[in-house]
């Protein structure tokens, strides 16, 4: 069972992936969570060179790396444990690829599309949380989070290579967000990322347990 979670850069998913593991622990259902891109050693190797070069990149070669990536992720580790029918909680899946290589640096949708569907192995998650913020209070957020003034001088940057791509770009991705959410209610649930931690936690979880009774049915405690 695959439940993934999505959102611009500092929307809380990292907190609610740590929590919802905890919560599956706590009723006796082991959970493998993993991010993307990275995950397996070769996966991480890709995640330094997206994330940290200083060297200018093309989209399509952005999107073929985060690919790459997610390839070697689902190969080694996520088809196995899913024909274990074992739980594997994603931090970022293909939808991040539409949202930001697609909605965002402008690449064909139909090509995102197949290149998703190459990387995938055709796997599709069951459950999706897409956590909303909008890029401006992603950006305090950032700053406060790494205790940094609004302001810092050009070759200073405390933001990684995506985080660098500016407002509009941010802007145009939860508009991708937003879209895909609207064209797949059957797997896309949104939730208000500005909610505090216990509530996004609770409707998580009660989301999880609506939406999934197959995962229902192995909770050791009453759902909330
Ligand atoms: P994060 O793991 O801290 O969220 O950082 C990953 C960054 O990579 C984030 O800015 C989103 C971006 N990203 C893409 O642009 N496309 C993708 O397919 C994935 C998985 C991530």
């Amino acid at each position: 069972m695959l439940i993934t979670f999505e959102g611009i850069d500092a929307s809380g998913k990292s907190t609610q992936i740590r929590l919802l593991k905890q919560y599956l622990h706590a009723n006796g259902v082991e959970a493998l969570a993993l991010r993307e891109p990275g995950g397996v050693p070769l996966s991480e190797q890709i995640r330094t060179m997206l994330l940290e070069s200083k060297e200018e990149m093309g989209s399509v070669t952005e999107l073929l790396l985060f690919s790459a990536s997610r390839a070697e992720l689902v190969r080694t580790l996520v088809l196995p444990a899913l024909e274990q029918h074992k739980v594997i909680i994603l931090d970022r899946f293909y939808d991040s690829t539409t949202a930001y290589q697609g909605y965002g640096r402008g690449i064909d949708l139909n090509t995102i599309c197949a290149v998703n569907q190459i990387a995938s192995l055709g796997i599709e998650p069951q459950l999706t949380f897409y956590l909303d913020l909008l890029p401006e209070d992603a950006m305090m957020r950032k700053f406060s989070e790494k205790s940094l003034p609004l302001s810092f001088g050009k070759n200073e940057t405390p933001l990684d290579r995506m985080e660098s791509s500016g407002l509009e770009f941010y802007r145009r991705v939860r508009h991708g967000y937003k879209t895909l959410v609207q064209e797949n209610p059957h797997r896309f649930v949104e939730l208000d990322a500005l909610q505090s931690i216990n509530d996004l936690h609770r409707q998580i979880t009660e989301t999880m347990c609506q939406r999934l009774p197959k995962l229902r049915e192995r909770l050791l405690h009453k759902c909330p």
